[in-house]
């Protein structure tokens, strides 16, 4: 729970005003933890706080480093790297290095979720063998359950859909009792993936391996084990391009549908 230091707190009320659930109460002129309430710990108190006078516990409640300014125009690079994002399905045999994936990953836990839950977990895979053993699963079982004909296919034909050729797989795993664990793991992922391609680094999300994976059990075999009552909610491809460059950006058929009322 959230603590507010009064000596420091000069009873400016800012942080009551930005409290998602008014948990925060007005008491003498200061603020108070208002009874019964229940804190989800997003810490915009604090964020919003001019005098540092709120802490989680024993915790600090924000980063130390500067807030820096949006520099100018951040709105067009930022327009640019959103229409630039492609998904990328060929790669060296080089891994992505996993100091930069963690460092994505660490980023996308600023990526909004409900109730602030986050919780989106990670599994990345580089290891050659054990991804070679997945696919071989997967072929198995879309062949004896005639699933997906087209990944057998299109494997024969020299093209693997499920991992492109990817040297590293992701997959992000949610508890199913999460209020929203499958949009909250496509916020992170995407905050990632967006972060990823800024670093150089190609990616496309893999439904394929993400159903697989969840469907198989040998597969989850070679996985560390996940919790009971959890499942893969999302899966990427990822590797360093390799004769995969986009000159130009795609048009898009379906462009935005918008009713206003
Ligand atoms: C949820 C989701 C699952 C996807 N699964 C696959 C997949 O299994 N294999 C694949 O090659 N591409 C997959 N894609 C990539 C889409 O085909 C791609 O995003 C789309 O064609 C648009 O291309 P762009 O991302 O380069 O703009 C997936 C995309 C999403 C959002």
């Amino acid at each position: 729970m959230i603590t507010i230091d009064k000596e420091k707190c000069t009873g400016c009320l800012t942080c009551l005003s930005v409290c998602p659930f008014t948990v925060l109460e007005e008491v003498d002129g200061k603020p108070q933890l208002a009874e019964g309430k229940c804190c989800m710990a997003c810490m915009h108190c604090a964020a919003a706080c001019a005098e540092k006078a709120i802490s989680f516990g024993e915790q600090e409640a924000i980063l130390q480093s500067a807030l820096t300014k949006m520099p100018e125009g951040f709105d067009k690079e930022l327009k640019g790297h959103i229409l630039r994002r492609r998904s990328y399905r060929h790669f060296s045999s080089e891994k992505v290095d996993r100091k930069l994936i963690e460092e994505a990953l660490e980023i996308a836990s600023w990526a909004p979720s409900a109730k602030n839950q986050h919780p989106t977990k990670w599994i990345i895979i580089d290891d050659s063998t054990t991804l070679e053993k997945i696919m071989g699963h997967i072929l198995k079982y879309a062949e004896e359950n005639n699933i997906s004909p087209e990944i057998i296919s299109e494997y024969a034909a020299g093209n693997n859909v499920v991992m492109g050729t990817a040297p590293t797989m992701l997959l992000a795993y949610a508890s199913d009792y999460a209020i929203s664990a499958e949009t909250d793991t496509a916020i992170a992922m995407t905050t990632a993936e967006l972060y990823l391609q800024s670093k150089g680094v190609g990616t496309c999300w893999a439904g394929y391996f993400k159903r697989m994976c969840n469907a198989v059990p040998e597969i989850k075999e070679l996985l560390p084990k996940i919790p009971r009552a959890h499942s893969f909610y999302g899966a990427f491809m990822m590797g360093y391009p390799k004769d995969e460059e986009y000159l130009h950006i795609p048009e898009r058929i379906k462009r935005a549908d918008i009713k206003w009322v």
